[in-house]
């Protein structure tokens, strides 16, 4: 590998700006893709892309089984989309890139949810664009509750933070900027500063109690290694698709672009005045980046409080397919970066079984309600890849190479999964909604370079 091809150094800030978070909506709201002034990093005030006022959107927060209806207006001056990640809904809502709202123009998004309890979050979707519109900023969280979730009493109110989690390359000015040279298509175009909902060096005061953090890597190409800097345990109890069957207790947690992470973190037993930080660990396997830690965010015990949270010893519903369901097995081959054709060019450096995404080829074509295991085979690949589908939820069945395990998260439903260079993972999954969709590399570097193929359900 090239020497030159290393993630940039994380900066180390004072911690001291508060975090903040997004406003909470329901889902009849509207949301306007347009530019916005946000301090990101103290003292700066820089241009950036928002679904609101500021970076970010707001969070919206729907309970399963209630009609949505989103107006999006595109402010901006190019094409975008939305595409609900996480959110299972029509084809014709998902955001394929084929279908795009112009600027100036506005198209209502509608549907009716129907899923277990989990933080999805959205970005735009357009081809070749993704990357930097969602680097500029346009990106947020979508929360979907059940009662049976509200029935777990989790910490919720000022306990309960939504977090997206962001490396970004600023400018003098505090302004993202987007201008990918080769080496950054190569590994994903990486920052060096770590904003947490559009904040960089970012403190939250917390009591003695539990804090339930909703995290998403909402980052282009970087992966966090997460943990808390006294190594303290801490739980995970759901993942992308919802909660798990029970709370799981990890020291660190490896979370790629496009993944969420539920987590508790118990702050009852601390001391007024403990500072203890959301870190990023150190971790191998990944070539050009995991060299450096570093911390993402302080939290400060500034009060006492009463806890009267208790663990559940249950949560949610393990995943319930079985591979013997399985009538097809279809091999993806991830781990080619550059094929002889598209060497030193620009685009198509990254493939999915050699090909370059095309919008209107259908590369699978799978039998609606089909039971089928993909396998993404990166064994010959020297990147990592969080491979992404829309439209269904996965189990993880295995991985081979590499870790050779499945991690925590991996006991629950997924939409993400990351292969590391070495690694074979194969997912299960049923194809229960008709229509078209993508799958993709989630490092948006790769997936605008065509890491990407289309699959139609019918
Ligand atoms: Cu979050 Cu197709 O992406
Ligand atoms: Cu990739």
């Amino acid at each position: 590998m090239d020497a030159a091809e290393t993630a940039p150094t994380i900066n180390e800030l004072p911690f001291d700006t508060p975090l903040r978070f997004p406003e909470t909506v329901n889902g009849t709201t509207t949301l306007s893709a347009r530019a916005a002034t946000e301090s990101m990093l103290k003292g700066k005030a820089g241009r950036v892309l928002g679904y609101r006022e500021g970076v970010l959107g707001p969070t919206i927060r729907v309970s399963s089984g209630t009609d949505v209806s989103l107006r999006f207006q595109n402010n901006l001056t190019e094409k975008t989309n939305i595409h609900w990640h996480g959110l299972l809904v029509p084809a014709a809502m998902d955001g394929h890139p084929t279908q795009m709202v112009a600027a100036g123009q506005s198209f209502t998004y509608s549907f009716r949810l129907n899923q277990a309890a989990t933080m999805a979050w959205y970005h735009p979707h357009p081809h070749e664009k993704t990357a930097k519109q969602v680097h500029q900023g346009l990106a947020g969280l979508f929360i979907v509750e059940t009662p049976a979730e509200k029935a777990l009493g989790l910490p919720s109110g000022a306990y309960e933070l939504p977090l997206v989690i962001q490396d970004k390359r600023l400018d003098a000015t505090g302004t993202p900027t987007y201008a990918p040279t080769m080496n950054d298509v190569m590994m994903g175009y990486m920052g060096e500063t770590v904003t947490v909902n559009g904040v960089a060096g970012a403190l939250h005061n917390v009591a003695t109690r539990f804090y339930r953090l909703r995290i998403v890597n909402g980052s282009n190409g970087r992966l966090y290694n997460l943990a808390l800097s006294n190594d303290s345990p801490f739980w995970l109890i759901g993942t992308d698709g919802g909660l798990l069957a029970a709370p799981e207790s990890v020291t660190s947690l490896l979370l790629a672009p496009g993944e969420r992470a539920d987590l508790l973190v118990d702050f009852s037993k601390a001391t007024v005045g403990t500072e203890v930080f959301l870190r990023s660990n150190p971790f191998g396997g990944a070539s050009a980046q995991g060299r450096q830690g570093f911390n993402i965010l302080r939290f400060v015990v500034n009060r006492t409080e009463a806890e009267p949270f208790r663990l559940p010893a249950s949560l949610g519903t393990a995943p319930t397919l079985s591979a013997g369901a399985a009538t097809q097995t279809r091999t993806f081959n991830i781990g080619v970066a550059m094929s002889g054709m598209n060497m030193g060019a620009m685009k198509g450096m990254h493939t999915i079984n050699g090909k370059v995404y095309s919008m209107n080829r259908v590369d699978e074509q799978v039998k609606l309600g089909a039971t089928e295991i993909w396998e993404f085979d990166n064994s010959a690949g020297d990147e990592p890849h969080p491979m992404h589908l829309h439209g269904t939820f996965f189990q993880v069945l295995s991985r081979t190479g590499g870790r050779n395990a499945l991690t925590a998260t991996e006991k629950g439903l997924k939409d993400t999964v990351l292969v590391m260079p070495g690694e074979r993972v194969r997912i299960l999954t049923q194809f229960n909604t008709p229509g078209l969709f993508v799958f993709h590399c989630h490092n948006l570097e790769h997936e605008d370079d065509g890491m990407m193929l289309n699959y139609s359900v019918s």
